[in-house]
């Protein structure tokens, strides 16, 4: 059984959709949030997930709290770390510990918008099209290996908020089926970029508005 950590800092709708999912081979074992009151906890905690707090703001700086919180990890023994709405900048050593085994998605089609606000910065911008992206982890904030990505429309009127609902709409498909992929040995990586073995297009989705 492949164990998984999922770490989360707020709402955890990506979390609840692997969660939800059918994972043959594959157990979330525990939900970690940075922050006490991030809603997803009570969540996991609800369907029997052990769920923990590393709480940043009890930590002089990123390193100690980035070692504070692999501890707890560590103590899961997961196969597979997943970031999903995790908030909080990690260190270098943080990241090469989970090296090819930690996931993560961010709202934007990159190496597009990086960091923060990306569906007002898409917007802004005169994006046609913007989306998200399933990728491992590097020292490199919101770079690494790209596992899957998914595109939507940005329509005319389009606000950060409905832009941003329309993208996750998106994530809660390809998130959980790369999760699934990775517990199936069906993801690999090889000279920086990622095989997805016998799903040839589980790693590109392009949908119509009606769709997305
Ligand atoms: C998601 O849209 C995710 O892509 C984004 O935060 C949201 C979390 O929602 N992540 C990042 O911006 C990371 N850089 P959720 O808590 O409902 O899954």
């Amino acid at each position: 059984m492949k164990r998984i950590v999922i770490l989360i800092s707020g709402r955890g709708s990506n979390m609840q959709a692997i969660c939800e999912q059918d994972l043959p081979g594959g157990a979330v074992v525990a939900v970690i949030a940075n922050r006490p009151d991030a809603a997803g906890l009570a969540w996991a905690a609800e369907r029997g997930i052990d769920a923990r707090v590393v709480d940043h703001k009890a930590y002089p700086d990123r390193a100690s709290f980035d070692v504070a919180l692999a501890e707890v990890i560590d103590g899961y023994a997961p196969d597979l770390v997943v970031l999903a709405g995790f908030m909080r900048i990690l260190g270098a050593e943080f990241t090469r510990r989970y090296e090819g085994r930690m996931l993560n998605v961010h709202p934007s089609l990159l190496p597009a918008f990086t960091g923060l606000s990306t569906h007002q910065r898409a917007i802004d911008a005169g994006c046609r099209v913007a989306g998200c992206t399933v990728h491992f982890v590097t020292a490199e904030l919101d770079h690494g290996p790209i596992v899957a990505q998914g595109a939507v429309p940005v329509l005319e009127g389009d606000t950060a908020a409905s832009l941003a609902e329309r993208v996750l709409a998106v994530e809660h498909r390809l998130y959980p089926a790369a999760v699934r992929d990775f517990v199936a040995g069906r993801l690999t990586l090889a000279d920086g970029r990622v095989h997805r073995v016998a799903t040839a297009n589980a790693g590109a989705q392009l949908l119509s508005p009606a769709e997305a």
